[in-house]
C-alpha cells in the first residue's frame, strides 16, 4: 500500500471571518490541528503530512491537496484553519482505505464537499518520467 500525502500550505492566512491565534498563520494552525486529528483518525504514520510554502491560491486560503500514487488527487480550498481538521482527517482515512481514492460522494462530510475545488486523475506509471524527459 502506498502512503497518501496531505500537502497543506503553511502560509495561508486566517480568513477575515475567523480570529487568528497570535502570529501563527492559518495554514500553520491547521497543520497543528491536523497533527492530532490524523493521529486519532488514521494512526501514526498512515498519512504523510507535508507542509508547503504557498500553493498559488492565496485568496482561497486555506489550501490543501491529498494525493497518492495510483489514486485521484483532491485539491481543497477555502478550508477553515480552526474547524476543518477533523473533516480532513476523516477524509484522509476514507481515502487511504479506498483502492483508487474514489471516496463515495455520499460518505464525504459537508465541509469536504464544499471545499473540493478539483479532482485530478491518477498519474499512470512512467508518465512523470516521460514528462520530465520532454
Ligand atoms: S499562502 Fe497559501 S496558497 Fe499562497
Amino acid at each position: 500500500m502506498t502512503q497518501p500525502t496531505l500537502f497543506v500550505c503553511a502560509l495561508c492566512k486566517f480568513p477575515a471571518a475567523e480570529s487568528s491565534a497570535g502570529d501563527t498563520p492559518g495554514g500553520q494552525h491547521l497543520i497543528d490541528q491536523l497533527t492530532d486529528c490524523l493521529k486519532a483518525e488514521t494512526g501514526q504514520g498512515e498519512i504523510a503530512l507535508q507542509p508547503v510554502r504557498c500553493m498559488a491560491a492565496c485568496d482561497r486560503a486555506c489550501n490543501v491537496a491529498l494525493s497518492a500514487p495510483g489514486k485521484l488527487t483532491f485539491i481543497f480550498n477555502d478550508l477553515s484553519p480552526s474547524q476543518s481538521a477533523p473533516d480532513l482527517a476523516e477524509f484522509c482515512r476514507q481515502y487511504a482505505a479506498s483502492a483508487n481514492g474514489k471516496v463515495p460522494y455520499g460518505l464525504r462530510s459537508p465541509a469536504i464537499k464544499k471545499a473540493t475545488a478539483y479532482v485530478l486523475p491518477p498519474l499512470v506509471a512512467g508518465e512523470v518520467e516521460a514528462a520530465i524527459a520532454r
